[in-house]
């Protein structure tokens, strides 16, 4: 069970991008995370795994309160939590296999890793994970040479290799057409139910966090203003969510697109490195 107690975020330059946020999600729980660019979804959950280094508040991981811990302390706690992104964050020259074997290298020693030495265990493990997200006969090939949703299959192979209770998924459609965004979203649900595992899961795509997710929380400028099931984003939610729209039309509204290209040209852009899913390791 993971549970997030006022937890904060202030950056050094003044943006508080979370604020005060309470949550507890439960084991096998698959909880989406909604939100207009610039609410502070992907802030939230590199807190969780101090990615970015809360302000202050708790984050609970079953009985350790994470933010107490010390580096070697928290580099342990890390192996429980599994990270995908949107932009997979492989390393491009080596092959399926060591990307999905790069997941181990907070267990294995340094040199042992540094001679890419896995114990037969763990590469049956890596085997059987490839098996199981659909890449069975792409263990050889390079990362370059792959395609967006089979990247995203590694990148789940790779998260769940550490055998982790939590999963924290950063946009992992955003970059992928319509059917395979359902086939990686699904993929992901059902790992998650298979293995008990909770799972949040930023998300821009609202139908899509419906079907596949079993609870929405929305935030807006740090805040949480809607937590809830998936069948209750009303018109009247969604505009406390996203702000003011007509939800009941499909046509185009040119009013909100200003917004939303003001906020990408403030945002920071995070970008995510092998160092960011295996700290101390550099891609
Ligand atoms: N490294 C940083 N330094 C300073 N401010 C930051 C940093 N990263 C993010 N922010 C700010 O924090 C706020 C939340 O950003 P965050 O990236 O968490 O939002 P988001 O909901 O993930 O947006 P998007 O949907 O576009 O990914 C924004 O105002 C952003 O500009
Ligand atoms: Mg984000």
């Amino acid at each position: 069970m993971l549970r997030l107690e006022n937890l904060d975020k202030q950056y050094p330059t003044g943006d508080r991008a979370v604020k005060g946020v309470n949550l507890t999600i439960p084991e096998g729980q698959v909880l989406a995370l909604i939100g207009p660019s610039g609410a502070g979804k992907s802030t939230l959950i590199r807190c969780i795994n101090r990615l970015v280094e809360p302000t202050s508040g708790h984050i609970w991981l079953d009985t350790q309160d994470l933010t107490r811990l010390n580096t070697a302390a928290l580099r342990r706690a890390r192996r429980k939590i599994g990270m995908i992104f949107q932009e997979y964050a492989l390393v491009e020259r080596l092959t399926v296999m060591e990307n999905v074997l790069s997941g181990q290298l907070g267990y294995v020693n340094f040199w042992q890793s540094w001679f890419r030495k896995f114990p037969q265990s763990t590469i049956d493990e890596a085997f059987r994970l490839l098996h199981r997200v659909g890449l069975d006969s792409f263990a050889d090939k390079r990362a370059d040479a792959l395609s967006g949703g089979q990247r995203q299959r590694v990148g789940i192979a790779r998260a769940l290799l550490q055998n982790p209770n939590l999963l924290l998924v950063d946009e992992p459609t955003a970059s992928l057409d319509p059917k395979t965004s359902r086939q990686i979203m699904r993929l992901i649900t059902e790992l998650a139910r298979e293995r008990d595992l909770s799972v949040i899961i930023n998300i821009h795509d609202v139908p899509l966090a419906q079907m596949f997710a079993q609870r929405i929380v929305g935030l807006r400028m740090g805040e949480v203003v809607y937590d809830g099931p998936t069948d209750g984003l009303t018109p009247d939610v969604l505009t406390q969510i996203y702000g003011e729209e007509d939800w009941t039309t499909d046509a185009d509204s040119d009013a909100d697109s200003e917004d939303a290209d003001e906020a990408a040209a403030t945002k920071t852009p995070m970008t995510s490195t092998l160092s960011d899913v295996i700290p101390g390791v550099t891609s």
